[in-house]
């Protein structure tokens, strides 16, 4: 019996390990044990409730306005003691938040393996996404298994020198959660607001678009939304107070735009099923829309997800105000512009990750996934 810990901690990581642990947790070779770092609070929660996933350790790390040197700091010394008593075979890390890194590292101490789910997205500035891309940098030169989304994804790492056998291509596991989620009967009252109108959705939290950045973003969208009276918004917000006030300053008395509180990830997948266009700098919802057929402005200078810009489903914006305003503006008036983007396309998997991940870790043949070749 092979024990494997998955360790997570923050909405998005939450969203892809669950259906892993979900798998997992039907082999009979392998012993499944969740812990969450609780680096998010209701935005884990949100999600493990949804997934029906009860971890087995709660380090309950978050407080109010955390900077990257308490998390860091925080999850390293209380992850210390459940690794040393369960003492797993390996611990599955996620992509590329502090939770990430910091149990890769603990790890790292105690040589314990470590397989890393969403291996090898890279946009090769450590500052761009910060600290995402050092996170995700730093846990590829630890893991022994890389479960790469894409063959570019894979192709990265071999570049970096990483072993070509520990390199398994099995597609993003957010596909395998989309696979539930999108139903023709849905409905919400914040949909019902939308009525006739046409859905712009929107997203924003990267730490590095965090002042200027977010504000610029903002700024655009109003100037927009307020030039088209037929469209209409909805801006699940982040909890970050941060965030929040920006939002206030820019956006306060637009009755275009409803900011609403966090919702659950299938309310999530309907939304962004049912949208005209998404404006966003999540990294997850990249990878989600382009399946729906809904344009992107990734409201970032960088990506690690080129697979959709290629796609022609994602076009990056960039954090200027006019940059953003000008191709927001191009895409509610410009129809062709429009059709060339909303098209569906998956270039991020097929449903089927988690088996392979689990098949891998049984010691089980697997089949690459290769859709992208
Ligand atoms: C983190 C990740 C980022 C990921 C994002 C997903 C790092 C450094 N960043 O950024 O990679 O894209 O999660 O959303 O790992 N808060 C709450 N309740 C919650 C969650 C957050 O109140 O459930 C508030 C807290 O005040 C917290 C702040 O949001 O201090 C920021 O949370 P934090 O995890 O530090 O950073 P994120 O920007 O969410
Ligand atoms: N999401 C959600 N509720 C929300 C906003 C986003 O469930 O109110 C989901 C979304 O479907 C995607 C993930 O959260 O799967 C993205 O998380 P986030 O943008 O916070 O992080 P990132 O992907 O940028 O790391």
């Amino acid at each position: 019996m092979k024990k494997v810990m998955l360790v997570f901690g923050t909405r998005p990581e939450a969203i892809k390990m669950c259906p892993l642990v979900n798998e997992l947790k039907k082999r009979k070779k392998i012993q499944t044990l969740v812990c969450v770092t609780g680096q998010h609070r209701q935005m884990l929660d949100q999600v493990l409730e949804t997934f029906n996933v009860v971890p087995d350790y709660d380090l309950s790390i978050m407080k109010q306005g955390q900077n990257l040197f308490d998390i860091t700091t925080n999850i390293l010394n209380d992850i210390k003691a459940v690794l040393e008593k369960e003492k797993p075979d390996i611990v599955l890390v996620h992509g590329d938040t502090s939770t990430t890194f910091s149990t890769a590292l603990a790890c790292f101490y105690l040589q314990i393996p470590v397989g890393h789910v969403e291996a090898g997205l890279r946009t090769k500035n450590i500052y761009s996404p910060f600290p995402e891309e050092f996170n995700r940098q730093a846990v590829g030169i630890i893991s022994q298994y890389n479960f790469a989304p894409t063959q570019r994804a894979a192709d990265n790492l071999i570049r970096e020198g990483k072993n070509i056998n520990n390199i398994y291509i099995t597609g993003n596991t957010v596909i395998d959660a989309m696979k539930h989620t999108v139903k023709a009967d849905y409905t919400h009252p914040e949909l019902e607001w939308i009525g006739d109108a046409k859905f712009i959705f929107i997203t924003a939290h990267r730490r590095e678009n965090i002042g200027e950045p977010m504000h610029n973003m903002f700024r655009a969208i109003r100037r927009v939304l307020e030039e088209y009276p037929e469209y209409k918004a909805i801006y699940p917000i982040h909890m970050n107070p941060v965030i929040r006030k920006a939002a206030k300053d820019e956006l306060s008395g637009c009755n275009q735009i409803h900011i609403i509180e966090p919702i659950g990830v299938f309310d999530c997948h309907n939304f962004e099923a049912r949208c005209h266009l998404c404006l966003t700098d999540s990294g997850g919802i990249q990878e989600e829309c382009p399946s729906y057929g809904k344009p992107v402005l990734v409201m970032r200078d960088t990506t690690e997800r080129p697979e959709g810009v290629e796609a022609g489903t994602l076009r990056l914006v960039g954090t200027k105000e006019e940059t953003i305003y000008n191709n927001f503006k191009e895409l509610l008036e410009n129809q062709d512009a429009y059709n060339k983007m909303a098209h569906a396309c998956n270039p991020y998997g097929d449903g089927h990750a988690c088996e392979r991940i689990a098949d891998i870790l049984e010691g089980k043949e697997y089949v690459a996934w290769n859709v992208c070749k």
